[in-house]
């Protein structure tokens, strides 16, 4: 790992824990970009030389993310965030007066605002669902597991057409069981539609099984993926790719740009690209590919995941042994968020200014107002203990 920390300008002058708000972007994806913009102005930048090219990365690209997500091609949209992946295609399908909407309580704002909007639009109604109680940790996945599947069963109502859960919640660290609510919601009689928000989870834990079995997986490259940002993707099932029209329309979108005057209403693409717009940041994509590339050297997703539970646990322990500091989960953490409350004079914002001071980075969250520190493979001990000594220094103060 210590090669890969080499290569991140980033982490040379810093002790990081904010992976869950944006990677470093390792020197050799960098140097990718670069290249490929370069090679776009020799070939290009307008030019007949140069669409083979362009064509070539995103084939390139969604190849490499739809083989990481076990699915065709063709389910794959590129996207600019995990946002827009949540967005243009949720917004693409239509409910009727009253339909309902089931949202967790641990959505990022963005997406839940988005779903407000959409039932305001099309009168729906909104339930919550209550997942921000559940805090086991590892301890007891069973028992949580089973938590989760009893309150949607329970949540469930007749009119439910939609259910938005993050896969790896992003305040708790909770990770919930997509691929059995999948299957829940698949036998369901009013058959919801189910959006997984997957900001956290993608090239964080192995995500497979779970963005092949849900309707929209919506993911950036920019948070563990150690992509640039700007770049993220979507994965889309049949049931979305013949149901959802597009929001945002554009040429990308088309079939066929020359019939553009016809008659012909159905132009879209059939495939998942009927939700991208037009032009788009071309270069990321090959520094995307290395990034991704880079991590898949440094292990499985299982043992990646493996290396950064062991740092998350270690933090989980150390501050659980701090008196005035309350971790958030109860057992050790099953990702590597960790989030947790200190109990002093000087405010949340403020810790983290301080911390800054001292060149350590964490983040508060605003809701609930949480500290978080997030570790990635790519963390070590030494920085962990600096943080912890730091944090006993504010707690004694
Ligand atoms: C769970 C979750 N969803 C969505 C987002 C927003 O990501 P983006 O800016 O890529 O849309 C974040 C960002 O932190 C997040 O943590």
């Amino acid at each position: 790992m210590s090669l890969l920390r080499a290569d991140l300008p980033a982490l040379k002058n810093k002790d990081y824990f904010n992976y869950g708000g944006q990677g470093p972007l390792p020197q050799c994806s960098l140097k990718a970009i670069t290249k490929s913009w370069e090679t776009i102005q020799e070939l290009g930048p307008f030019t007949n030389d140069v669409w083979p090219f362009i064509s070539n990365e995103i084939k390139k690209t969604k190849g490499i993310i739809a083989d990481l997500c076990g699915v065709q091609d063709r389910r794959i949209a590129l996207t600019e965030n995990v946002t827009s992946g949540c967005v243009l295609p949720l917004w693409g399908l239509s409910f009727s007066k009253g339909d309902r909407l089931l949202i967790s309580n641990c959505e990022h704002p963005g997406v839940v605002s988005a779903c407000k909007e959409l039932a305001r639009r099309q009168s729906l109604e909104i339930d919550i669902l209550d997942v921000l109680s559940l805090r086991n940790g590892i301890d007891n996945e069973i028992g949580t597991q089973t938590e989760v599947m009893g309150v949607i069963e329970r949540s469930l109502k007749e009119r439910t057409k939609l259910v938005v859960l993050s896969h790896l919640l992003w305040n708790t660290g909770q990770i919930m069981p997509i691929e059995s609510i999948a299957e829940l919601l698949l036998n369901h009689p009013s058959q919801p539609f189910f959006l997984v928000d997957a900001a956290q989870s993608f090239c964080q834990i192995p995500v497979r099984e779970s963005a092949s079995k849900v309707d929209i997986y919506a993911f950036t490259g920019h948070k563990w993926g150690f992509g640039p940002e700007g770049l993220g993707a979507v994965v889309l099932s049949e049931r979305i790719l013949e149901e959802a029209q597009p929001t945002l329309v554009g040429w990308k979108s088309l079939t066929n740009e020359s019939s553009i005057y016809s008659n012909d209403i159905n132009t879209f693409h059939k495939d998942a690209r009927r939700f991208e717009i037009a032009t788009s940041c071309t270069p990321l994509l090959a520094g995307l590919r290395s990034s991704l590339s880079l991590l898949k050297k440094q292990g499985t997703d299982l043992e990646r995941i493996n290396i950064i539970k062991s740092y998350s646990n270690k933090l989980w322990l150390e501050l659980k042994g701090i008196g005035s500091i309350t971790p958030i989960l109860q057992g050790p953490p099953p990702a590597g968020l960790v989030s947790f409350t200190l109990n002093s004079k000087l405010s949340p914002y403020q810790i983290v200014k301080l911390l800054g001071k001292k060149s350590i980075f964490i983040r508060v969250l605003e809701d609930p107002i949480w500290l978080r520190a997030c570790v990635h493979i790519t963390s070590n001990e030494s920085e962990i203990n600096r943080l912890i000594d730091e944090l006993k220094k504010i707690a004694a103060s």
